[in-house]
């Protein structure tokens, strides 16, 4: 069987015309190389997957349940380490970090979407998306008042999680994940609870990411609706990732 670590798609070639500034700016913000993932030495989930997300570049993970995009992109993201490979977060390696290490990877270089929005229940909106920079000991003030505008969600500032929509919800998660000014955002299955409606507002607020929070965008689903927004698609099967045209 071909491995899947014998293709790259995205290999850094495809950049060989460019100046070495151009390099630089290009340099994929996620690169995972071969990476391989079995839990508890049963069959192997992830077989050598590659993949190199460049700086705002929206990627699809699709997949049927079970085929492995909740563990990659755990792996991507530094919640999980995979058995084999290597994956560089903004050029920083981080499969082999420590916890304490990867917890301030996942606070300051990585925001995460998941299905259920995981909003604090007993906060409101506005102290949601305060919540990653009050963790990094940042000033919020400012970077909570331009999220909110900007993800239209000032009006539902002073609510709580359970007295908005779903769809709202997922707004503010997007936000949320963008606190710290990550460089890539992790989106497992976002809009399975949503309907239409709710799954066009999460891919507006996925774009408003790349374009104004200069965020680069996984998405794992297997929801064929989510297509579109400029992304580059792939397909997990098997345990390999291939590009899908
Ligand atoms: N923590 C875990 N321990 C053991 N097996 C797991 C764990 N997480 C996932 N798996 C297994 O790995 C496979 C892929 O799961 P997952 O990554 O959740 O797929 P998907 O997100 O595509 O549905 C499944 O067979 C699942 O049972
Ligand atoms: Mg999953």
């Amino acid at each position: 069987m071909v491995r899947q670590s014998e293709h790259r798609p995205r290999g850094p070639e495809c950049f060989s015309q460019q100046t070495p500034m151009d390099r630089a700016m290009a340099d994929p913000v996620v690169r995972a190389r071969d990476l391989w993932k079995s839990y508890d030495g049963r069959a192997d989930v992830l077989r050598g997957v590659d993949l190199d997300v460049a700086p705002t570049e929206a990627v699809l993970v699709f997949g049927p349940n079970g085929s492995g995009k909740t563990t990659l992109l755990s792996i991507l993201g530094g919640l999980d380490v995979p058995s084999r490979g290597s994956v560089t977060i903004g050029g920083r390696e981080i499969s082999r970090l420590k916890e304490s290490a990867l917890a301030k990877i996942r606070l300051h270089d990585v925001g995460f979407v998941f299905q259920t929005h995981n909003l604090i229940d007993d906060l409101t909106v506005e102290e949601n998306v305060a919540l990653p920079l009050r963790l990094a000991r940042k000033p919020s003030d400012v970077r909570v008042a331009d999220l909110l505008a900007t993800f239209q969600l000032a009006r539902l500032a002073t609510r709580r999680p359970k007295e908005i929509s779903v769809g709202e919800a997922q707004r503010v998660a997007v936000a949320r994940a963008l606190a710290n000014g990550p460089k890539v955002i992790l989106a497992d299955e976002p809009t399975a609870a949503l309907d239409a409606n709710g799954t066009t507002a999460v891919l507006d607020a996925f774009s408003l990411a790349r374009t104004s929070y200069q965020a680069a965008l996984v998405v794992a689903t297997h929801d064929a609706d989510v297509k579109g927004f400029g992304a580059t698609s792939y397909r997990l099967d098997d345990g390999s990732l291939t590009a899908v045209p």
